[in-house]
């Protein structure tokens, strides 16, 4: 109960959630109803079906993104789960929005609603929100480095990096060397989804990509040099317990967190962060509290990943400072 309440309590740095995942479930359904979008009949949005596999999880995400279209709509989306966040006493997110999940939306139309939408939320809320802009692995690499363009020609202040995201099986990341390098050259920061392995693969986003930091990237702990090596430079491993539990990434299935426990054993700089909320059932303080047998219901642990991921965000050391 006492780790419980701190869970609860404890600020919260966000490093790895979905602007698409996160949209509330009647959300959904009132703009699926504006745009006329059918939404699958007789069940839930997102009914345990949608995570069968990740597949099957991505394509709920993609219809998502069909309903999300106009810049109000980002607008509200935006607003609503950053307000949700600082219920959770989130101070500070770097959140991905996935421009390929919205085919309907101009790459502009979008982010003038997103920024709104975290304008809106800083002034009544407090919490502050950056931006990922997120590749989408299983198109070709053309489109990726089309993508990172755009992000260059309309350039925000807000948007602050770049990731990739969808399943790493169908999107080999050094696919994206060029996009990368790209970004990196106009002072982007760079991360990217590393889920279901294999290992070689975190080589490839630190050594040819320019990644600093890897989202999921449970399997390093299969790979003894390059545990070491991660731990010794601080890579940092942004972890989703409930999505990669039920996505059967973080052990088991079984609730153990099998793989995070591992990684924290091994001195990695993990932090800790939803994925996509309602679509998982998660929260950021349910996110922490399903650690509470893996860690022993110590809350040491809890402020070390916090301390973590303040070193892990993308702020400049001043605003970084001030989260600490
Ligand atoms: N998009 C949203 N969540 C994701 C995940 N866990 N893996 C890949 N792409 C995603
Ligand atoms: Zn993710």
């Amino acid at each position: 109960a006492e780790y419980d309440a701190f869970a609860a309590r404890i600020p919260k740095i966000s490093l790895h959630l979905h602007l698409t995942g996160s949209v509330a479930p009647d959300t959904v359904v009132d703009l699926a109803r504006k745009h006329d979008v059918p939404l699958p009949a007789g069940r839930d949005v997102y009914d345990v079906d949608a995570h069968a596999d990740l597949d099957a999880f991505l394509r709920v995400y993609d219809t998502v993104g069909e309903v999300v279209r106009d810049a109000d709509d980002f607008h509200r989306v935006t607003y609503e789960t950053l307000a949700l966040a600082a219920r959770h006493n989130v101070l500070y997110r770097e959140m991905f929005l996935s421009p390929p999940a919205h085919p309907h939306t101009p790459y502009p139309v979008m982010l003038d609603g997103v920024v709104r939408g975290l304008r809106d939320a800083e002034t009544d809320h407090g919490v502050v929100c950056r931006l990922i802009v997120a590749l989408h692995r299983e198109r070709d690499a053309d489109e990726g480095r089309r993508l990172v363009e755009t992000v260059i020609e309309h350039r925000d202040e807000h948007v602050i990096g770049i990731g990739l995201d969808y399943a790493e099986v169908n999107g080999p990341p050094e696919r994206f060397r060029d996009a990368f390098a790209l970004a990196g050259r106009a002072g982007l920061h760079r991360t990217a989804h590393s889920e279901s392995g294999p290992p070689a693969n975190i080589r490839t986003l630190l050594d040819d990509l320019g990644c600093t930091r890897v989202d999921h990237g449970y399997h390093v702990v299969t790979d003894a040099a390059m545990t070491a090596r991660c731990r010794d430079e601080g890579v940092p491993f942004t972890c989703t317990p409930v999505s990669s539990d039920i996505g059967r990434y973080s052990g088991s299935g079984d609730g153990t967190h099998r793989r995070i426990v591992e990684m924290l054993d091994a001195g990695l700089a993990v932090t800790i962060d939803s994925d996509d909320p309602p679509m998982f059932g998660t929260d950021p303080t349910h996110d922490l509290r399903v650690l509470g047998p893996a860690l022993g219901y110590d809350p040491a642990p809890l402020r070390r990943m916090l301390g973590h991921a303040v070193d892990a965000c993308w702020l400049d050391d001043t605003d970084r400072a001030a989260l600490r």
